[in-house]
């Protein structure tokens, strides 16, 4: 007998895309919905190439009421949500808080709405290390402080952990809120990986875009950091690291392992790495060169931030996988197999 019906909000992205395949693997039955602004469609049939099921997939927002009504209506023994359904982009939320305030924040009350309105209990966020800002110690623990947000984008993820932390108190959600550090990397079968729309704002799709020559240059935003070489340094990993972490978070909630009703894991590596050791690694393990220059700082960016993994390996029984070499050899022959599409 299979495993629960688990619905993912924005399983057509990069995170939900790869969760997905993550629960089939662990025998659960997905049910997506997305409304594929930030992603495509094509990616359905990726998921059905690697693990040969065709997953449900409803076409809509969770913004809308009716949309989730109507799933929810079809699909009444759903037992969990993985909520991945939100924009990133740091720079867009400064131009268009409305539209991150909306989405992010409206999408969580919505969804919360309606999974109420059916009894259904158990809820995956996608929260972020944005919320530490700039830590004063690194490692960064579950209980470093929670600082001011630096753009709509971060404080969309704090409003939405208060929002959470509100919500438990009074009914019967449990919730469990994963703060990611920085996913990179793609699927072994490099049928599913990134799909950054435009120029990507992120290291990683910038690096390899620049190394299959869509890209002139990759511009390292600041050498001047007080860090080991001058750039900066993040917890990078691997996004199917990332995904499993998903479904071992749904699994606890399930089970009834929670010790409270909503638990915030670290969701990293535990090793900080530099901009230049990332551009230094995909260089030596792809054999691809490819043009840099450094420029100056980027606004709102952090020095230095990494996870102490403490809590996600003894409580949530979980720890990355793969390392740095892995995630950018992925994430090279995610981007060769786009070129050839
Ligand atoms: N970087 C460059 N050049 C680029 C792009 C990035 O040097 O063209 C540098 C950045 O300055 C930063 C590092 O690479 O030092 C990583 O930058 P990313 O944009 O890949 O990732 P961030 O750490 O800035 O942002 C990520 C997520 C956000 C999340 C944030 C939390 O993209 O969603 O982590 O800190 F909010």
């Amino acid at each position: 007998m299979s495993k629960p019906k688990i619905l993912v909000t924005g399983g057509v992205g990069f995170i939900g895309s790869h969760t997905v395949v993550e629960l089939y693997n662990a025998g659960y039955e997905p049910v997506i919905i997305d409304n594929l602004n930030n992603s495509e469609a094509f990616i359905l049939d990726r998921i059905t190439q690697i693990t040969g099921q065709k997953p449900v997939f409803f076409k809509g927002d969770v913004c809308e009421r009716a949309d989730l009504q109507a799933l929810l209506e079809q699909h009444s023994d759903i037992a969990g949500v993985i909520h991945f359904a939100a924009y990133k982009a740091v720079g867009e939320s400064v131009q268009h808080p409305l539209k991150y305030y909306h989405n992010n924040v409206s999408g969580l009350v919505v969804l919360l709405q309606e999974l109420q309105a059916k009894g259904i209990n158990n809820l995956v966020f996608s929260s972020s290390c944005t919320v530490y800002g700039q830590p004063e110690i690194n490692p960064v623990t579950e209980n470093s402080p929670v600082q001011k947000a630096e753009s709509p984008y971060g404080n969309t993820k704090q409003i939405c952990e208060e929002i959470l932390t509100d919500t438990v108190k009074v009914s019967d959600t449990k919730a469990i809120a994963l703060r990611y550090f920085n996913p990179i990397g793609a699927h072994d079968s490099a049928l599913i990986g990134e799909l950054p729309l435009g120029v990507p704002n992120n290291l990683v799709p910038f690096i390899t875009q620049t190394a299959i020559g869509k890209r002139e240059k990759l511009t390292i935003f600041g050498s001047d950091y007080n860090t080991v070489d001058g750039t900066c340094v993040r917890d990078y990993l691997h996004v199917v690291d990332l995904a499993i972490a998903h479904v071992r978070a749904i699994e606890r909630l399930l089970n009834n392992e929670s010790t409270d009703k909503l638990e915030i894991f670290n969701l990293g590596t535990g090793k900080g790495s530099s901009v230049k050791e990332v551009v230094d690694t995909f260089v030596a393990e792809t054999g691809v060169n490819f043009n840099f220059v450094y420029g100056p700082r980027r606004d709102g960016d952090v020095e230095q931030v990494y996870a102490d993994t403490t809590k996600a390996n003894n409580v949530l029984g979980w720890k990355t996988q793969r390392d740095l070499k892995n995630m950018l050899v992925t994430a090279w022959e995610w981007e060769k197999s786009l070129s050839k599409k």
